[in-house]
């Protein structure tokens, strides 16, 4: 018999009809006469009751029926008399496809989210983990319809590259050699002629670059892939490898921009509350008790938008009349921290805030530079719990200012020849900016740390699985 899948069968009022059902046990309850069998296949985060009388099975074979156990069971669809659940299934045969000891690490309930990372490759099994997968591939397909929906084309940009998009030095080498063979020359420097690329590559930190080839080509474009970066940032927020949807745009300006991130995010949150409701339900009830109320606000409300000097005097305000206490300063020029994001987001404005036109010194090369010489068309959009969750920028055009930041940067040039033809032929104002996926899905879930919101973490000291 052709087996069907639990989310089918719980749907179904097909009462009386023989059905074949998979999955694995999450519990097994009962009395001498009778054994009541919660079974989960993944497709839904609901079990199906499988009711089986003790006298029609070999008592082997059912001792063999324990939590993680997987089975396969023919039996009859029928209606529930248990309460909140709408059918279950009166077994007449069940076979033991794969037993489970009482070894298996995902037996005790209420494990705590450390012990489940050290066991990623089994925390899969459990509700928790069920939601949050079951959620980031819907969260993937949102994505791709947002953008297909607006006639952007999906664009593959290289994994293994040669330049450094954010100019932040965070890159993993990509190398066939095993370091201590590498040649070196007369100045003692490695020399990566004999390498597998011949010269020194890396794992990208972003598509960006790639990306604006394209947009300046096909007009509006989004990458969807994994990035890579080396910060050593051991914070609930970053990753190793992560994945980021970076959409570039020509034509557009820094507010079309703006109000492209705020579309999307918006759809991607709504996307959820329409398909995931039975996870977003759960992970309410069990993870955070106002995630629905939270994505229900973001949906419903708009992001505030003010300049990153505004955005300091608030903060320069706030310490200073005693309302917070800031562990990093607060100035003009500062890199945002954490704590100072979520202060603007979460207790002064409590709405997402779009922040504009930072100092340029800390923001990439590749930004438009403003008149006054001292910040640039950045933007970032930040939210509540999560801090950055959108880094993006309307980019310099000007053929002769970016080459200008490049050199006072000190940006090898011989790397960037490509780029700069985007200026050289046919150029022209354009913006694009990068989501990190995690965040999105950190967001989306209520989860509280980055790491399990992806199924195998790269972070420092840790490649498991
Ligand atoms: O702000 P970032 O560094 O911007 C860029 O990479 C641009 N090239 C994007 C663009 O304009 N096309 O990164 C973008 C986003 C951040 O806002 C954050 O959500 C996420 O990527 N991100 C990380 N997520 C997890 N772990 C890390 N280490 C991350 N670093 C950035
Ligand atoms: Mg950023």
């Amino acid at each position: 018999m052709k087996r069907t899948k639990i989310v089918d069968l719980l749907s179904s009022t097909e009462y009386g009809k023989e059905v074949c059902v998979k999955g694995w046990v999450r519990t097994r309850r009962g009395s001498k006469a009778v054994n009541f069998i919660a079974l989960n296949d993944g497709s839904t985060i609901k079990n199906i009751q499988v009711v089986a009388d003790v006298e029609k099975f070999d008592e082997e074979l059912l001792k063999q029926i324990t939590t993680g156990a997987c089975l396969s069971v023919n039996g009859t669809l029928v209606e529930s008399e248990g309460a909140g659940q709408s059918s279950e299934i009166q077994a007449n045969e069940i076979e033991v496809l794969g037993t489970c000891g009482a070894d298996y690490p995902m037996q005790k309930k209420g494990q705590t989210f450390e012990y489940m990372r050290q066991h990623a490759h089994m925390r899969l099994r459990t509700n928790t983990f069920g939601a949050v997968f079951r959620i980031r591939h819907n969260m993937a397909m949102a994505v791709h319809q947002f953008f297909h929906e607006r006639g952007f084309f999906y664009f593959h940009t290289p994994i293994i590259t040669a330049s450094d998009c954010e100019g932040a030095g965070q890159m993993f080498q990509v190398t066939t050699k095993n370091l201590y063979d590498l040649k070196k020359d007369e100045e003692g420097k490695i020399d990566y002629s004999d390498d597998f690329f011949g010269k020194t590559t890396s794992l990208t930190v972003s598509g960006q670059l790639e990306g604006e080839l394209a947009a300046t080509a096909l007009g509006a474009i989004y990458t969807f892939g994994p990035t890579f970066r080396a910060e050593n940032s051991n914070t609930p927020r970053h990753l190793a490898e992560f994945w980021m949807i970076e959409p570039e745009v020509a034509f557009n300006d820094i507010h079309d921009n703006m109000d492209l991130a705020e579309d999307f995010i918006k759809y991607c949150v709504r996307w959820a509350l329409n398909n995931c409701q039975d996870d977003l339900e759960f992970l309410n009830k069990m993870v955070d008790k106002s995630l629905l109320e939270r994505l229900n606000f973001v949906v419903d409300n708009d992001f505030v938008r003010l300049t990153y000097t505004e955005g300091i005097e608030i903060l320069e305000q706030a310490a200073k009349e005693g309302k917070k206490q800031f562990e990093f300063p607060v100035y003009w020029g500062v890199d945002l921290a954490s704590e100072h994001e979520r202060y603007l987001v979460e207790e002064h404005f409590k709405k997402p805030v779009i922040l504009t036109d930072y100092p340029k010194e800390i923001k990439a090369f590749y930004m438009k530079q403003n008149e006054d010489g001292k910040t640039v068309r950045a933007m970032d959009v930040l939210f509540p719990q999560i801090g950055e969750i959108i880094g993006g920028s309307e980019r310099e055009e000007s053929y002769d200012k970016l080459v200008a930041r490049i050199n006072e940067l000190g940006i090898p040039m011989k790397d960037m020849w490509w780029y700069l033809d985007t200026r050289k032929f046919g150029t022209c104002p354009h913006s694009g900016f990068g989501l990190g996926f995690e965040r999105l899905i950190l967001f989306v879930t209520g989860m509280q740390n980055i790491r399990d919101v992806i199924p195998f973490p790269r972070t420092p000291k840790n490649a498991e699985f």
